[in-house]
């Protein structure tokens, strides 16, 4: 057996430890992963190489290679954005990142401290948090696209104002008709009613999987919050666990329940 990394017991102990959170506490290892060339192709996370450019691209590549294409189209046509009044304290605008074949969507609010610092969605706490629910999925971050509703730091981390959300959410919605999920999950109130455009409690808004666009859309808890009320992290992996169905996934074992 491959010995572990560091980096990977490390992500298995942050698993491990979601999974007890939720009461979880039988797990076997997965049997070793097939020899790279059995592997499906993963997609890109970002723009092509210049190298990979240059060869004759398998189909999968190719479409992944286009979507980068568009997505960074979207990305140049943000600039140095100015729209709103966003602009005038953040450090990074955070576009998003993730693969960009991805079934899965996950959309948040925006960016906090950590994320405005170093220009990626969901890269502190909370983020810690979402990799540890994506992880519990049988997944891993690199599988999903992550997104947020507005892409710059409310100052103090306050929540972003309608005419923030309304100047920003149509590169959010032309970043979701690039990507093609399958699903996205929005992650608290302000995406599930950005996306949506209803404004309902979030008990009344989880629990059932919408129509959206051509896509579907689930609501589940923003990772912040199940940091300040760990209770309803068993809510959560119920969301969750409703998107796998929906996708076909099957959790790990004795992650059913
Ligand atoms: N909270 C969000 O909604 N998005 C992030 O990227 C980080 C924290």
């Amino acid at each position: 057996m491959t010995p572990l990394t560091p980096e990977a017991k490390k992500a298995i102990s942050a698993r491990v430890q979601f999974y007890r959170e939720l009461g979880i506490h039988s797990f076997y290892r997965r049997s070793e992963a097939p020899p790279l060339e059995d592997q499906p192709i993963m997609a890109k996370t970002s723009s092509a190489t210049s190298a990979a450019k240059a060869k004759p691209l398998p189909v999968i590549q190719q479409v992944s290679s286009e979507k980068g294409e568009l997505l960074d189209a979207v990305r140049a046509d943000i600039g140095d954005c100015t729209r709103c009044r966003l602009s005038k304290e953040r450090t990074n605008i955070v576009f998003g990142t993730g693969n960009l074949d991805a079934d899965i969507m996950f959309v948040g609010e925006g960016p906090g401290a950590d994320e405005d610092e170093q220009g990626l969605p969901f890269v502190g706490r909370a983020g810690q948090l979402l990799n540890n629910m994506i992880s519990a999925m049988g997944i891993q971050r690199e599988d999903v696209y992550i997104a947020n509703v507005v892409k710059c730091r409310p100052p103090g981390n306050r929540t972003p104002e309608r005419d923030e959300c309304d100047t920003c959410s149509p590169f959010l919605m032309q970043q979701i008709e690039i990507i093609k999920p399958k699903i996205i999950v929005a992650l608290g109130a302000v995406a599930a009613k950005n996306l949506l455009g209803l404004n309902d409690s979030m008990a009344n808004l989880r629990g059932r999987i919408y129509d959206f666009k051509n896509t579907k859309l689930a609501v589940t808890y923003h990772p912040a919050y199940l940091l300040r009320d760990p209770r309803q992290k068993a809510e959560a992996w119920k969301d969750l666990q409703m998107v796998m169905k929906h996708l076909g996934m099957t959790a790990p074992a004795g992650k059913n329940g």
